[in-house]
């Protein structure tokens, strides 16, 4: 199947469910540029995407830094001929309250979370306005809708996103722009590892700590990463051709319920 044939996407994160969607996207037939701050997942994913022949180039970028950015999207843009599909997936998630998290820290987390949103707009909206259109999908979380304590800065960040889509999706429906968000519950990723080890200390289990972050979803387990681009590539389709300013829960049922039997 080559659904994405002839599509350009950029897609932030390479890690985890950015990691995922990039591959996903340049197996379905996508040129894929995949910007990342990590050196040592940039170079594994260019490893698999080089043993897999994907049209697949993997950027160094801080995806909160605009002169980063728009070198990215213009690289993109030249080498592809222009761009498609962005996935904002990039994110960090520092732990405290709004007493223990440092300012910079918050703003920090404002930045990367919801400000790489704004920015790969900035650059790639006039993109995708020469090509008549294109789909923008912003990873959020169900963070953004209920919470966990202890993670203000990350609750914070994802409810923006949830807002941030609905503007963008009217301000750029004009141009035959879609932009939705995706909220996933627990997901298999290096976050939620991230999560695990702040919970249960650095020796912790992951897998077992998996299972019961697991076993408080209806479905009881956690999501993967390649559950989520499924998602993502649906979104990001002509199929979806009438969806936008919408949020899609992807949480094996996590929100559905109050918590109570
Ligand atoms: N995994 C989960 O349980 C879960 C749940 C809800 C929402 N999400 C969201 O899904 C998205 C993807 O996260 P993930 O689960 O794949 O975790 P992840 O940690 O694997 O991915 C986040 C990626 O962002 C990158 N990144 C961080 N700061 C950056 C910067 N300044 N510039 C460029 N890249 C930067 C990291 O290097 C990493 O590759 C995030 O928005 C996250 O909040 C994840």
């Amino acid at each position: 199947m080559n659904e994405f044939a002839g599509k350009v996407a950029v897609v932030t994160g390479t890690t985890g469910i950015g990691r995922a969607v990039a591959l996903h996207l340049a197996r379905q037939g996508a040129s894929v540029a995949a910007l990342g701050i990590d050196l040592a997942a940039n170079a594994e994913l260019e490893k698999t995407a080089t043993a897999e022949s994907l049209i697949l180039a993997v950027l160094h970028a801080d995806v909160s830094v605009p002169d980063n950015v728009q070198s990215a999207m213009v690289a993109a843009a030249g080498s592809f001929g222009g761009i498609d599909i962005i996935v904002n997936a990039a994110a960090i998630h520092p732990y405290g309250d709004a007493e223990t998290t440092s300012f910079e820290t918050f703003m920090r987390c404002m930045a990367v979370n919801v400000g790489s949103i704004h920015l790969t707009a900035e650059y790639g909206v006039p993109e995708m306005r020469k090509r008549h259109g294109g789909v923008i999908v912003n990873l959020s979380s169900v963070q953004g809708h209920a919470c966990q304590s202890g993670v203000s800065a990350y609750v914070a960040s994802k409810g923006a996103i949830h807002a941030l889509t609905r503007a963008m999706a009217l301000d750029f429906a004009p141009d035959r722009i879609r932009v939705v968000s995706i909220s996933p519950g627990s997901v298999r990723t290096p976050i939620l590892e991230l999560a695990a080890r702040t919970f249960e200390g650095e020796d912790a289990d992951i897998e077992s700590v998996f299972e019961r972050f697991g076993a408080a979803h209806p479905l009881g387990r956690i999501g993967e990463p390649e559950e989520v681009a499924a998602l993502v590539a649906f979104l990001a389709s002509d199929k979806a051709g009438f969806i936008t300013g919408s949020d899609h829960r992807i949480d094996g049922g996590l929100t559905a319920g109050i918590g109570l039997r």
